[in-house]
């Protein structure tokens, strides 16, 4: 029997989407990195929300239904408003405040454990000039 405290692991697609679309609207609203989707890329929230289930779901469940790109949007974000290691730092706060929120277990620990690897990556090659272009294709 599951204590009442604990909490589940995510499991799927389903809880995929309760974690993303909370982590949204906690993203959105917050005063540092929520300009960036209200107003830089302006997003369509119900459309991006989807690409996003897709990315995470290939990530923890190898789904392959992601179609790449991630890292051109970063780029294209980057060119109209410089991302700084407080915005990285910020959304990986909330989506970690978010999985735990929500989850635990072996997948909620993965899910933190890879934003916090592609993270730095990204920042990494925000960096553009010092590396090589292979880097920039996903
Ligand atoms: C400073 C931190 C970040 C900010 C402000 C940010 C913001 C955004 C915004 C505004 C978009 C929509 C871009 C558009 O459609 O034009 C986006 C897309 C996306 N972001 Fe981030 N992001 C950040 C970090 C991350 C991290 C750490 C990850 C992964 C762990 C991530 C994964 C994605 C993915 C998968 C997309 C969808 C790209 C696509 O449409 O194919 N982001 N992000």
């Amino acid at each position: 029997m599951l204590k009442s405290t604990q909490k589940k692991d995510i499991e799927g697609r389903a809880d995929i989407a309760r974690l993303i679309r909370a982590f949204y609207t906690h993203a959105m609203a917050d005063e540092l990195i929520g300009p960036f989707f209200t107003e830089v890329a302006a997003i369509n929230l119900e459309e991006h929300l989807p690409v996003m289930y897709d990315f995470w779901e290939n990530l923890l469940f190898q789904t392959g239904g992601y179609r790449g790109g991630m890292m051109q949007k970063h780029f294209a974000l980057n060119d109209k408003r410089k991302l700084t290691p407080e915005h990285f730092e910020r959304w990986l706060e909330l989506f970690e405040r978010e999985v735990d929120r929500q989850f635990q277990g072996p997948k909620a620990e993965e899910a933190k454990r890879r934003a916090h690897s592609i993270a730095p990556s990204m920042q990494m090659k925000m960096n553009r000039s010092f590396l090589p272009m292979s880097w920039f294709t996903n």
